[in-house]
């Protein structure tokens, strides 16, 4: 009765209206409406986590019809919103007003019946719709607008950097081309909470949620999907026991270190995703790292996937990092640039080894900001000094308190453009003195290396770490070449000058930075000069415009 007149509530919105009308009427898709703001990152992720449990993903067939679609969903309750998307087929993400709606949808759905396979009865929100009197086929367009999950190809955005009228705004334009949207945030959480549904087979009370660039503001369109299985909300911990009469507690299985305990648990539920997951494949086990974690390719969603548990560290950096971004939008654009030219010139790379990490780079930008002669962002014991009682969080005995209240910090009235920061942030690291130093965001400050390694990068929470400890001389030595080379390019006319207009193509400013073999072969400067920068600009242009440039990820 209710699935009726749920269906009959879609009608009366639909019935006599046209199909503009009736879209029009039809829930929002997504990316129109409001954005993350200004909230703090726990708060953001108890909405979004909120939202994935009332969301499905759906594979589609490649026509079908949106309007019947969404009139077949709704008989099970209202859709908040909804979004397509293509990644090895046609996929829809819907979100339903209340939980319910999800289950009533769920108790009628099918166990597929294969005839030379047998199916493993694990029943998730990941689905398939097979009804076929849904499929238009008289209509050979769809119509459906998709949204991308992946960026465009760099040498393609070379190319509409070009256009731009000042590094400012090509700088503004790579921020908003490659940041993650809205409707791939979604997704992120979604994939969170059906991996939940997966863990909660063996611990009920647990969330798993995204941490590192899925949430941390510098995340890139593709960028890996870092999830922490959190079993410290669950019932029954921190409680205190009566001081006087009866009380029970929990027998439980003994281990001689977390290490070990969370090692058993990401082995156990490791294997479950591998045998049970739809969609889940690919899993690797690996348990010895420092941080042991289970590594996983989610297909319908197109993410690389790093399921950790027992990282509360790496959460509080998250944090950090989310906060500094928030705090000036120049945080953002500086990390997103310098991160953009670090990966077309191989520092930094999605294959583990002795390059640069993101986040070591994203660090480095911020040790810079803070030390402007008018500081960007405050060092990380200013935050500390500002935070409440509230705030205070020490983990595994490391101080990792600081604010969470925005509205405390007090920003420094710094007015340099983007531009002179990025040639700013070149010059920096082409002449910062690496064999002696190490930076420390704590203290804004750099101070005399306590080890020996290339590149030490004190650990903001677990300050007797290097964050960069596997960066080997040659890593960094290509870096500060990169740097210098960035830097002088960056004062050159040929480089700094717009060459205006919609129709130019010629590579100008950030997108001369970019372009690969600009700064890739570390020449001396005394060769380079021979030959005008425009000519070399121009020949790479022609060649690029012949290669096929593989996709940074
Ligand atoms: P991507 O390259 O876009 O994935 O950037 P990311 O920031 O997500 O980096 P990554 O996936 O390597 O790591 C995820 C998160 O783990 C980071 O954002 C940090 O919070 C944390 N992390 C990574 N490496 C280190 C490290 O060496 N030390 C510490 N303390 N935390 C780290
Ligand atoms: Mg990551």
């Amino acid at each position: 009765v209710r699935s009726l007149q749920k269906a009959d509530t879609f009608l009366q919105r639909s019935i006599g209206t046209d199909v503009a009308a009736a879209q029009a009427e039809a829930p929002p898709r997504d990316g129109s409406d409001e954005k993350d703001g200004c909230k703090s990152l726990h708060a953001l992720q108890v909405e979004r986590q909120e939202q994935a449990e009332r969301s499905v993903l759906i594979n589609c067939q490649s026509r079908t019809n949106e309007k019947k679609f969404l009139k077949y969903l709704s008989n099970h309750g209202d859709i908040k919103k909804y979004f397509f998307y293509e990644s090895y087929g046609l996929y829809a993400v819907v979100e339903f007003a209340k939980r319910e709606n999800v289950a009533s949808l769920l108790e009628g759905a099918v166990i597929p019946s294969v005839s030379h396979e047998s199916t493993v009865p694990f029943k998730s929100r990941l689905l398939s719709l097979r009804n076929l009197s849904l499929v238009d086929l008289s209509n050979q367009q769809s119509g459906l607008q998709c949204q991308p999950q992946t960026t465009i190809p760099i040498n393609e955005f070379i190319q509409r950097l070009s256009k731009e009228e000042s590094i400012d705004q090509q700088i503004t334009s790579l921020t908003e081309a490659y940041q993650l949207t809205e409707e791939n945030s979604r997704l992120r959480f979604l994939v969170c909470s059906l991996l939940k549904d997966i863990a909660a087979a063996y611990f009920p009370e647990c969330t798993i949620k995204p941490f590192g660039s899925s949430v941390n503001g510098f995340g890139k369109l593709g960028c890996d999907l870092d999830m922490f299985l959190d079993l410290d909300g669950i019932s029954g911990r921190n409680v205190k026991m009566p001081k006087s009469g009866l009380s029970l507690e929990y027998q439980m299985k003994r281990a001689n270190s977390e290490r070990a305990v969370t090692q058993s648990i990401l082995s156990v539920i490791g294997e479950c995703v591998d045998q049970f997951g739809p969609g889940c494949v690919g899993v690797q086990k690996i348990l010895n790292a420092r941080c042991p974690l289970v590594r996983f390719a989610h297909q319908p969603s197109g993410f690389q996937c790093d399921l950790t548990a027992n990282n509360r560290v790496a959460m509080k950096s998250t944090e950090l990092l989310y906060l500094y971004g928030q705090l000036d939008p120049r945080v953002r654009s500086l990390v997103f640039t310098v991160r953009c030219w670090a990966r077309a010139h191989g520092v930094t790379s999605s294959i583990p080894g002795a390059w640069i990490s993101n986040f070591s780079l994203t660090v480095m930008v911020l040790f810079f900001l803070q030390k402007r002669s008018i500081p960007i962002i405050p060092t990380l014991e200013h935050l500390r000094d500002l935070a409440g009682p509230a705030d205070k969080s020490v983990i595994e005995g490391n101080d990792c308190t600081f604010v969470s209240d925005f509205s405390k910090i007090q920003l420094k009235s710094n007015t340099e453009t983007l531009e002179q920061l990025l040639c700013e942030f070149f010059e920096f690291y082409a002449t910062f003195p690496f064999s002696r130093m190490s930076l420390n965001i704590r203290k804004g400050k750099e101070q005399n290396k306590p080890e020996v390694a290339p590149l030490h990068i004190q650990n903001p929470f677990e300050t007797s770490l290097n964050v960069s400890k596997n960066v080997n001389a040659t890593q960094l030595d290509r870096f500060v070449a990169l740097c210098q080379e960035s830097s002088w390019l960056l004062q050159q006319r040929e480089t700094n000058t717009p060459r205006g207009g919609a129709n130019m193509t010629t590579a100008w400013g950030l997108a001369t930075l970019l372009l690969p073999s600009q700064v890739a072969g570390i020449k001396s400067r005394k060769k380079r000069r021979r030959e005008p920068a425009s000519e070399r600009i121009k020949g790479l242009l022609e060649s690029l415009k012949n290669k096929n440039q593989p996709k940074t990820s």
